[in-house]
């Protein structure tokens, strides 16, 4: 009897797609093509050190950050196999200052926008350490077949999807439309995403809270306070937290997400309004994180509330654990 294959992540979009109202066949299709992007990316991760895509392009990006050559390769890979299909109106991308409009030459009037982060945590590549894609699907609310900047400032909490692939241990694709959040494992030897993680919850309560205390010193009060809360020690409740810092988004949320415990990048005297940005990184994983019985805010409101003014406008960020979430919002907004 030969081995069953499992459930592919195509399999699945198509099986999902028809539960989810006013989507149409092109949305399964659009993720099929994203996720091979996401394979042509997981190859080159996985051989980063035998081509040439290790260290820096000596670019920087519209974030002023150095730009790492397989940043590039990334972002690249995804415009390029993103732009034919017909399906999307225009693209946003970490490493581009402007919205990718779709070429002339491509067909146009796409209905969807798609905004990702190529490569989350790019400056610990060359250290192996894990990195990952984020991506945000948005419908066209705009009037016309050309995408606008308006099709991207929208609020998170009506993406039509949200996902990333974490090349990790193992390369796994993580997403929600909507109705529960899964998780599928890249299996090299079928060259498929097989689903491994049906129906994510992430734990109420975590032990684990994640963020970078070299900054401590930049951060207010407020922020000191809730880092200083789960260090504090009280066996009632479980603390102090571990602490578990990857310094790669999508790493530290994905172990947050599976094992429960809370990620924080607050705003600080570098950062005024937060290192992450909005469209691309915290609305994505605050989809997946509500979906999986998470929480989500940046210092005064919901993620998913906020509605953009900018295309890399930047939010503090505290994700994780419900409880652990509420902590941080009842000190937050105390007086
Ligand atoms: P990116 O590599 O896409 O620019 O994102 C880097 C982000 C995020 O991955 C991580 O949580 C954060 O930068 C780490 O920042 P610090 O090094 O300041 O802690
Ligand atoms: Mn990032
Ligand atoms: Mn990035």
């Amino acid at each position: 009897m030969p081995e069953r294959l499992g459930i592919t992540v195509t399999k699945h979009i198509m099986e999902t797609q028809r539960k989810i109202k006013g989507v149409s066949g092109n949305f399964s299709s659009l993720l099929s093509e994203l996720i091979v992007a996401g394979k042509v990316i997981h190859r080159a991760v996985s051989k980063a050190g035998l081509i040439d895509v290790l260290g820096k392009t000596g670019l920087t990006n519209t974030q002023g950050e150095e730009v790492q050559k397989l940043d590039d390769f990334a972002n690249t890979t995804i415009i390029q196999k993103m732009d034919h299909t017909g399906f999307l109106c225009a693209m946003a991308s970490e490493e581009v200052e402007d919205i990718i409009e779709i070429d002339a030459k491509h067909p146009q009037g796409g209905k969807y926008t798609l905004a990702f982060d190529p490569l989350d945590g790019s400056s610990n590549i060359d250290a192996n350490v894990s990195v990952g894609t984020i991506f945000s699907i948005h419908r066209k609310i705009t009037d016309g077949k050309k995408g606008s900047l308006n099709d991207f400032l929208q609020q998170g909490k009506r993406q039509v999807c949200a996902g990333y692939i974490i090349y990790g241990s193992s390369t796994m694709l993580v997403y929600t439309v909507g109705n529960g959040v899964h998780g599928f494992t890249f299996d090299p030897s079928v060259g498929e995403f097989i689903l491994s993680h049906p129906f994510i919850k992430t734990p109420s309560r975590g032990k684990i809270f994640s963020c970078n205390e070299g900054n401590a010193n930049k951060w207010n009060e407020k922020t000191r306070e809730v880092v200083d809360y789960f260090k504090a020690i009280d066996e009632d409740t479980g603390r102090p937290y571990s602490a578990r810092y990857i310094g790669s988004l999508v790493s530290d949320f994905h172990r947050n997400l599976l094992y429960g415990g809370v990620f924080i990048y607050p705003n600080d005297q570098n950062y005024p309004n937060g290192k992450l940005r909005l469209l691309y990184e915290a609305a994505p994983l605050a989809m997946i994180c509500k979906q999986a019985g998470g929480d989500a805010i940046s210092d005064s409101e919901e993620i998913l509330e906020i509605k953009p003014t900018e295309l890399h406008q930047r939010v503090p960020l505290f994700i994780g654990s419900k409880e652990d979430v509420k902590v941080c919002r009842r000190i937050l907004t105390s007086g």
